[in-house]
């Protein structure tokens, strides 16, 4: 398996030296990237594999809980959701396609779950607008939230701006889920109790382990590599879970922060990887989206993690994430730039 990695990561470093003209030096880093994910994923399918015992959460039901699951409509948030709604919770599928949304809503009856109630509303995570007016509505229809899941996410996607000028994977697996997490939390600490905190859960992924945020380029416009791109966005998801967490308890806030590496699942988020390509082996081998939100779900409602925000989670136990999240300095420096970004001057602004 690895031999067949290394050769299909020299196959594409040679044709995208040939489709980029890249020098020699993004294409070799190029290659060194996709050699890494390589033995990345391999050892984290056989953790997959060794961990799946682990791999369960607790069901007691969670009625009158509010959760609101991000991209909830495809992948594994729908199993997030089914699993939510058979908690008998409250789930607010935010979605850029609503009419995906009420699909889902509506295969999810069908399949036999009658339990919590299912809402739809409209969120496109590449726009930060988007996220303000998402926002909006939430808090002119709910006066509480006890979960936020952020999960949308994009990966390995060409360079391509957003319309508020970010890379793409930045901007919708973080940038946008930051400012969601500033404008949701007067309604998360409403929400909170001292003996049952609300929770924040932020989708990132193993591949924040092979992350670096480069302050200087946050873009990586310069010598686009976009599996750096895509690392770096899930590090600072996990930076950012690490910052919340402690300003959270330094307020005594009764909410806690929480991130997730769902397992590497077979989903549509590898259609522009190899993965791919040999459907049939890896639809067999990886986990299924299920088994994916099962680790997304014990983040949310598992209780004997109940005081322990900050940590990091695969297949529902705490795993050591990137030594850079445990950096102060680098907690503050993007907690700085991320403010500048989203405009605003204090994460804790609305609360
Ligand atoms: N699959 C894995 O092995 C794996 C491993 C580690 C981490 N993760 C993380 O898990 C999360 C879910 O991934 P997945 O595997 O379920 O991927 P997926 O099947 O491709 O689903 C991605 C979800 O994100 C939504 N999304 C994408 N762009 C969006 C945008 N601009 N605005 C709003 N929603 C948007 C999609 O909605 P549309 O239907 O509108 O496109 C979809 O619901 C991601 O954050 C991913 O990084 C996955």
């Amino acid at each position: 398996m690895l031999f067949i990695g290394s050769i299909c990561a020299i196959i594409t470093s040679i044709f995208m030296y040939l489709k980029h003209r890249d020098n020699w030096s993004v294409a070799i880093k190029r290659f060194i990237i996709k050699v890494k994910y390589f033995i990345l994923g391999f050892k984290e399918v056989i953790n997959d594999v060794m961990n799946a015992r682990y791999n369960k959460t607790d069901s007691s039901p969670q009625s009158g809980r509010i959760a609101i699951v991000t991209g909830g409509s495809r992948g594994i948030g729908v199993d997030v959701v089914k699993m939510l709604l058979q908690l008998d919770m409250e789930v607010i599928i935010a979605c850029r396609t609503p009419v995906a949304g009420e699909q889902t809503i509506l295969k999810i009856r069908e399949s036999g779950i009658t339990t919590g109630q299912a809402k739809v509303y409209k969120l496109d995570n590449s726009s930060l607008e988007s996220v303000k007016q998402f926002a909006a509505e939430i808090k002119k229809d709910y006066k509480q939230i006890h979960i936020l899941i952020n999960n949308a996410g994009v990966m390995f996607c060409p360079y391509q701006e957003t319309i508020d000028g970010f890379e793409q994977q930045w901007a919708v697996n973080y940038l946008s889920h930051f400012l969601l997490t500033a404008l949701l939390l007067p309604l998360l600490k409403t929400g909170g109790l001292p003996e049952k905190t609300s929770r924040i859960v932020n989708v990132s992924s193993c591949a924040q382990l092979l992350g670096k945020i480069n302050f200087s380029d946050i873009n990586n416009k310069n010598k686009f590599i976009t599996e750096e791109a895509y690392a770096q966005s899930k590090l600072a998801q996990e930076i950012s879970t690490k910052t919340l967490q402690n300003l959270f308890k330094e307020k005594e806030y009764n909410v806690q922060v929480y991130s997730v590496h769902p397992g590497i699942v077979f989903t549509d988020l590898f259609e522009n990887t190899y993965i791919w390509r040999f459907q049939f082996f890896f639809k067999r081998v990886l986990k299924t989206p299920k088994r994916g939100a099962t680790s997304i779900v014990y983040a949310a409602v598992n209780k004997a993690i109940e005081k322990c925000g900050g940590i990091y989670i695969s297949n529902c136990r705490s795993s050591p994430g990137h030594p850079d999240a445990l950096n102060s300095s680098i907690q503050k420096q993007l907690l700085e730039l991320s403010l500048k970004q989203v405009q605003l001057k204090n994460i804790l602004q609305y609360t």
